[in-house]
């Protein structure tokens, strides 16, 4: 087979670019469509995971992140600014290297994974910390991008959910049709969306028959979608999804409608007991916000909602070692120092 030319060469007749377009890719999507045979077993249901975190940045971001940084630069912009919990500045401070682009990322003060925070400073992004949260972040850069010459790249930018639905069409590719329940972590609830309206996409041109009901899941203290009103304060360990007024709210609960799906709120420990689970039984680091997930689709199973034999899909949003810190908490890391010789090896491991 060919190598894979990422998701505007990919999907290009499906989305908004043109010949003219300069293609800014890392070769992104792609990404592994994995079966999950314990959480099969758990649920008696056909579990694969969408495996995000394998994309050149790793998280889904850089599925929205190659059009709209190809896009900017069609259009002439010098410059690019967004708000992150941490993996869209990620993702734009390497797509904007790529495309020549100098970029600005506003992040929550102290409220953002190290190794996020990493990437930024490696792709030499100007970090501009905000004195608040997501939220505020966001607003601050709306405001910015309204007034002067710099160009948005959130996903209140509609060609990043372009982008983004391009994973909906990669797992319908890779099964051959349409999963029945669709789950994924909620935040400022772009991905939910994108999804959405790539399978209505592959529905409406007859490549599917059906779309899958899709189930968002938010953190507790995280949970506008659920509450139905903004959180002001919103906290969480699953950083990323710490938003409390989501800039695609219409949209997610469009998509909780019309595929007749759900958004639920999970606790922290419920997701830190899923990236858990997901390290040791399915070989897949995952970062906190990832594992919603599945800390979901665990919590719909738990209380008998999850018929037998359904095929589920999960996305795992980003990878386990942008926050290392998170996973490492509260365990204790024991190591044995022997000389370095094999008997000494050996009997320090159990072998001799
Ligand atoms: N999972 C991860 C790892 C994320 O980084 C995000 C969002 C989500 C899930 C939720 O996706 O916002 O489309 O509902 N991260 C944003 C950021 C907020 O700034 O990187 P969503």
């Amino acid at each position: 087979g060919r190598a894979w030319r990422g998701v505007i060469e990919e999907y290009r007749d499906r989305l908004p670019v043109s010949a003219s377009t300069p293609v800014v890719t890392l070769r992104e999507g792609g990404t592994p469509l994995v079966p999950a045979e314990h959480l099969s077993a758990l649920t008696g249901c056909e579990v694969h995971l969408k495996v995000e975190g394998a994309n050149p940045t790793g998280s889904f971001k850089d599925r929205g992140m190659t059009v709209a940084m190809s896009r900017a630069a069609e259009e002439g912009a010098k410059a690019v600014i967004c708000a992150s919990t941490g993996n869209t500045s990620a993702s734009a401070a390497a797509y904007a290297v790529r495309a020549g682009l100098t970029c600005v990322v506003a992040i929550p003060t102290g409220k953002i994974a190290a190794g996020k925070l990493a990437q930024a400073v490696v792709h030499g992004a100007t970090l501009l910390q905000v004195e608040g949260g997501f939220d505020d972040c966001l607003t601050v850069v709306r405001g910015l991008a309204e007034r002067y010459p710099v160009t948005l790249v959130n996903s209140v930018n509609p060609v990043r959910l372009q982008g983004q639905k391009t994973a909906a069409f990669e797992v319908v590719d890779a099964l051959g049709g349409a999963p029945d329940v669709h789950c994924l972590p909620v935040g400022n609830a772009g991905n939910v969306s994108a999804y959405w309206l790539g399978y209505q996409e592959y529905l409406a041109d007859g490549l599917v028959d059906r779309a899958p009901r899709m189930w968002g899941f938010q953190a507790a203290g995280a949970a506008p979608l659920v509450s139905g009103v903004p959180v002001p304060d919103p906290e969480t360990v699953a950083t990323a999804i710490r938003v409390g007024n989501p800039a695609s709210w219409g949209l997610a609960v469009k998509a909780r409608d019309e595929s007749r799906g759900c958004v639920e709120a999970v606790t922290d420990e419920q997701i830190l007991a899923a990236q858990r689970l997901l390290a040791e039984r399915e070989g897949v680091f995952v970062e906190p916000a990832s594992a919603a997930g599945v800390a979901g689709l665990l919590q719909v199973h738990a209380r008998g909602g999850l018929e037998r034999g359904l095929r589920v899909v999960v996305t795992v949003t980003g990878h386990g070692l942008k926050d290392t810190a998170t996973a490492l908490a509260g365990r204790e890391v024991s190591t044995v120092t022997v000389p370095a010789t094999v008997e000494a090896a050996a009997e320090a491991v159990g072998l001799a």
